[in-house]
């Protein structure tokens, strides 16, 4: 058997229990973390690596991303025969999903005051809300999109998406294209973004895109910090036309302490973990696409690098 040659440069990852993983899933697989001057790889495992990796290996002929994201891997100079393969799913879609079911539905049966009133020693009724007033619109229908669209309908929420190329999804009212947005937009109340970072999506959540949400609307971005224009949020919520947001992610990682999404009683953060890149499925997925890339096969989650996702 021919050895497979594996480079692992990933920040902010033990590498440990990936080369483990890698090497009983593919056994003819020598896999290495990257050190520079380190021997010429075929295939390059990263998150987030250095300028300073793609230049020295440039005899790749694939990089897998570990993550669903490749916003940051497509700022760096990439040798031009590699593809760029990311994940997909991988366990990241029930995750995604799990998450923005609890952030729809906490706001939409008002967990948050009940929590608040039974801490002040209440016991205080809300009057039951419509979900037909709830409208939510899931901006980007790709893998993940897609997922959370699906959950939604489990709890009879109307739900609608937006993607660039034209989607049919059952049970989902589905729109694409610029020229769509603002129809999508204007039967909106709960916005998702779930959209990739790309130049044309950069700073898409903004005053004017969110201020055609339906009145009351609601914000959850779990994609990337950079689509949201931090102000307008602030400034829509000030005014009332906005209710409140939930933010997995920020332009900034970790959030700065000055930062007033911190303290807004009407925002809630969490720590960019809205859906986890989850080790062994990610093996299995990665070691998969590697056997077929080496057998010729073509490849579901490749990367278009001019299109940026
Ligand atoms: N917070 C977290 O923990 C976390 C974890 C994983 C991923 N993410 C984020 O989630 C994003 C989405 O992941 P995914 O796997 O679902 O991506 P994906 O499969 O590539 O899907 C992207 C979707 O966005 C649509 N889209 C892209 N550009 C568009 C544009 N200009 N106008 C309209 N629609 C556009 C695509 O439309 P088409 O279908 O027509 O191509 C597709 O439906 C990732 O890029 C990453 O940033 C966050």
């Amino acid at each position: 058997m021919t050895p497979i040659h594996i480079s692992f440069c990933c920040t902010n990852t033990a590498p440990e229990p990936w080369l483990s993983g890698l090497r009983t899933a593919l056994p003819q697989a020598d896999v290495a973390v990257w050190q520079p001057g380190a021997p010429l790889a075929e295939y390059a495992v990263v998150w987030a690596p250095p300028q300073a990796f793609f230049d020295e290996q440039i005899a790749l002929k694939g990089i897998f991303n570990i993550g669903a994201g490749v916003d940051a891997l497509l700022n760096l100079r990439l040798p031009a025969q590699a593809v760029v393969v990311r994940l997909e799913d991988a366990g990241m879609a029930v995750q995604m999903a799990e998450y923005v079911c609890q952030a729809v539905i906490r706001h939409f049966r008002e967990f948050d005051a009940y929590a608040s009133d039974i801490r002040a020693g209440q016991w205080t009724f809300r009057k039951p809300r419509q979900r037909e007033d709830f409208p939510v619109g899931v901006l980007g229908l790709g893998v993940l999109g897609a997922r959370v669209a699906q959950a939604l309908q489990v709890f009879e929420f109307p739900v609608l998406g937006w993607s660039r190329s034209p989607k049919a999804l059952d049970g989902v009212q589905t729109f694409f294209g610029q020229a769509r947005l603002d129809d999508f937009l204007a039967q909106t109340r709960v916005l998702v973004n779930l959209l990739p970072l790309t130049p044309a999506t950069t700073s898409i959540l903004n005053r004017d895109t969110l201020g055609r949400l339906k009145p009351g609307g609601y914000l959850i971005n779990v994609a990337r910090g950079a689509h949201l224009v931090d102000a307008d949020l602030l400034a829509l919520l000030d005014s009332g036309h906005l209710a409140g947001a939930t933010l997995d992610v920020f332009r900034t990682e970790p959030l700065p302490p000055e930062h007033p999404f911190w303290q807004h009683p009407a925002i809630t953060i969490t720590p960019h973990t809205s859906a986890r890149t989850l080790r062994d499925e990610s093996i299995a997925q990665i070691a998969g696409k590697i056997a077929a890339l080496r057998r010729g096969d073509t490849l579901a989650g490749l990367v278009n690098v001019a299109r940026g996702y």
